[in-house]
């Protein structure tokens, strides 16, 4: 057979090249996949939000091995968006790889999503395959448990296990539905067969060979059929869908939920659709913030659907404000028309929660990264006015006082009393103000959810080459990191052992983190998907928390946990959350406030894999309370609508990242 796999590995060379498309990128918070619906679009048509519950994005028995007595000795378990349904335009999903002794999991390709494998138990031998371009070197390690391996995508690779115990692992893909072409099945096994003249030109190959290969792969192909094919449901890669026509003009009115909206007849569109009047009127700043917003979203402006940009007047009162919040699916650039801004963001954990602030002048610019916590507040005793564009058509506003402290069901005061390291009482008092103050919480959703129509989001830039290894040493600054050259490329940049280790949690929130992002594997540079081991003391927790960057999946390995997201603005911040036993995977949406609970009087120890290579952390008590230098007290205490000596107490705790 030596001589088989050295042609397959010859032939290989020719599915080399492949032509990305890439996952949509979300257009709202969630948009949970109707998987009965018979309507076909890209991806899955939308359940309403109130039908959604934290079932759709919850999966149990991801601990239970699957049945490996087959040809290959090999089994998977799929929690793609056929499994989850949650995960629909997320761009993330995961499987559980089974090996009997000896078992193989066959050359095979993800056209839509890189792969990053954590070995469980056993010991695993693994590789790639570079393209043509790059002399179809093979790349290769064997791995054992706790080790992590990248397999980036669309390239060809293969796991074996070389154990005489069976091993198993779990292999987080960049698409909710990543696509399968073994190698085998594709060239040798199809339905009708590749004529024999052809494949035996390309392997240079006598016809009886390839017949021979042939009738072997009628044979043999039934069972990688059904095997690796399950897997083809569904990978994410989270981008912005590109327009795939001129114009589709959204249908306001279609009751049919897809990713977006529909498009009208392009025989019934007008100028109309493009167009919008009264942009230089003021809105009325006559409420608690002294604030208010006048939406050119795609609601507005129907002919902004799948262009990913959108714009918003804002209206300040004397020292009125904007306050706190984060638009998970864009980056905001803003023009002061009139009166004198003062705006600032605050920068992820990873940069210590720096807060970068500005007063602004009439004509001055200002742009606020896609993410990131922001706030504008007018110091003038005139009224102010600014024009801000956003990078999607549904930008998504989330409220960080609203969400934090007035979702609803409201977050347990546990889990708030130890993520702000206050006492129980003080959050009790926040929630109840939130509560009371309907009415406030009310104006800034109206004020701001109306933000929440349409963003367009920067992801991760596509990989422009088979593979792009981080040179972590360069001192060259791009989005991103420089290459290393391919001959220097070796198995060690896309591995990381260690991940079966416990870390420390003798902290505060008996929470910390391993992580096995870029810095950690170089190889990840480029390819949109990161993974991270995160140990609970009992009652530790990881407290509320968003990623600017990324969709989490997570699978608990050890104990019991209670997980929960808040949906955006626009959804009345409602709190999804679940309990987690062993086994179990539960999806975040990107951009959306979360948090996970250890609720056992045992260690708990889970795995996420993040749709980034450098997901970021916004810690939000960190973030609001413990950024360096402070938000200003005054701006804070209008946005939770308590006295400045409640900021005060909060902003003097002391503020650590997990
Ligand atoms: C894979 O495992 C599942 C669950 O154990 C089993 O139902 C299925 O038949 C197995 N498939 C193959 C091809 O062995
Ligand atoms: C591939 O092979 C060609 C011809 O032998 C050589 O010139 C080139 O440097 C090789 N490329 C790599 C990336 O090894």
């Amino acid at each position: 057979m030596k001589m088989v796999a050295h042609i397959l590995i010859v032939l290989l060379s020719i599915i080399s090249t492949l032509v990305y498309a890439y996952d949509p990128s979300p257009l709202q918070d969630i948009c949970v996949a109707d998987l009965n619906s018979e309507v076909l679009v890209n991806g899955f048509i939308c359940k309403a939000v109130e039908e959604v519950t934290a079932n759709d994005f919850f999966l149990s028995g991801f601990d239970k091995p699957s049945n490996t007595m087959n040809k290959v000795g090999f089994n998977v378990t799929n929690a793609l968006v056929n499994q989850i349904p949650g995960l629909n335009t997320l761009g993330i999903s995961l499987v559980l790889l089974d090996f009997a002794p000896y078992g193989e999991n066959p050359p095979h390709t993800h056209p839509r999503a890189t792969e990053i494998l954590t070995v469980l138990e056993g010991k695993l031998y693994v590789g790639f395959v570079l393209s043509n371009q790059n002399n179809n070197t093979l790349i290769s390690k064997v791995l054992n448990k706790g080790d992590v391996f990248v397999f980036p995508i669309g390239l060809i690779h293969f796991q074996a296990n070389i154990g005489h115990t069976p091993a198993v692992a779990i292999s987080a893909l960049s698409s909710q539905n990543p696509g399968v072409i073994t190698i085998a099945n594709s060239v040798f096994g199809s339905k009708p067969p590749i004529s024999d003249d052809i494949l035996a030109k390309a392997f240079q190959v006598d016809k009886k060979v390839i017949d021979y290969l042939q009738a072997q792969f009628w044979m043999v192909a039934h069972i990688l059929v059904v095997v690796l094919f399950s897997i083809t449901s569904s990978l994410v890669y989270a981008y912005d869908p590109s327009p795939l026509q001129d114009i589709c003009v959204a249908d306001l009115n279609s009751k049919v939920l897809v990713n977006g909206f529909i498009c009208k007849a392009v025989e019934e569109v007008t100028a109309n659709d493009f167009f919008l009047s009264g942009f230089d009127k003021p809105s009325n700043t006559m409420n608690k913030v002294g604030f208010n917003v006048t939406n050119a979203l795609v609601n507005q402006i129907p002919g902004l659907n799948t262009l990913g940009v959108s714009l918003v007047r804002l209206d300040f009162a004397p020292y009125g404000e904007n306050p706190p919040h984060t638009h998970p699916r864009a980056t905001e650039i803003l023009t002061v028309l009139e009166g004198k801004l003062y705006v600032g963001f605050v920068l992820s954990n990873q940069n210590n929660n720096t807060l970068i602030s500005k007063v602004l002048n009439k004509g001055d610019v200002f742009v606020f990264p896609i993410g990131l916590i922001h706030f504008q507040a007018n110091i003038g005793h005139t009224p102010a006015v600014a024009v801000a564009a956003l990078s999607s058509q549904n930008p998504g506003v989330i409220t960080i006082a609203n969400s934090v402290f007035g979702s609803k069901p409201p977050i347990s005061d546990d889990i708030l009393a130890k993520a702000f390291q206050v006492d129980k009482k003080v959050i009790d008092y926040l929630q109840a103000q939130f509560w009371m103050m309907k009415m406030v919480a009310h104006i800034l959703v109206v004020v701001l959810f109306s933000i929440t129509s349409s963003l367009v989001y920067a992801y991760d830039p596509s990989p422009l080459q088979d593979i792009c290894v981080a040179d972590l040493n360069s001192k060259v600054l791009v989005n991103g990191f420089i290459c290393k050259a391919v001959e220097e490329v070796t198995a060690n940049d896309f591995f990381l052992s260690g991940f079966d280790k416990p870390s420390n949690t003798m902290n505060k929130v008996g929470f910390n983190v391993t992580n096995a992002l870029v810095n950690q594997i170089p190889g990840l540079n480029t390819l949109g998907i990161s993974l991270v081991r995160l140990d609970f003391a009992p009652y530790g927790e990881n407290p509320p928390h968003t990623h600017p960057r990324a969709t989490e999946i997570l699978t608990v390995l050890e104990g019991k946990l209670y997980v929960g997201f808040v949906l955006s603005n626009q959804n009345n911040n409602t709190l999804i959350s679940k309990v987690l036993n062993k086994g179990d995977v539960f999806v975040f949406p990107i951009g959306l406030i979360h948090f996970q609970a250890n609720i056992g009087h045992t260690p708990a120890v889970a795995i996420s894999a993040l749709s980034s290579q450098n997901p970021g952390v916004i810690t939000i008590a960190n973030s609001v309370f413990g950024s360096k230098p402070p938000i200003s007290d005054d701006i804070l205490a209008k946005a939770f609508q308590v006295d400045k000596k409640v900021i005060d107490y909060l902003q003097a705790q002391f503020w650590v990242n997990a």
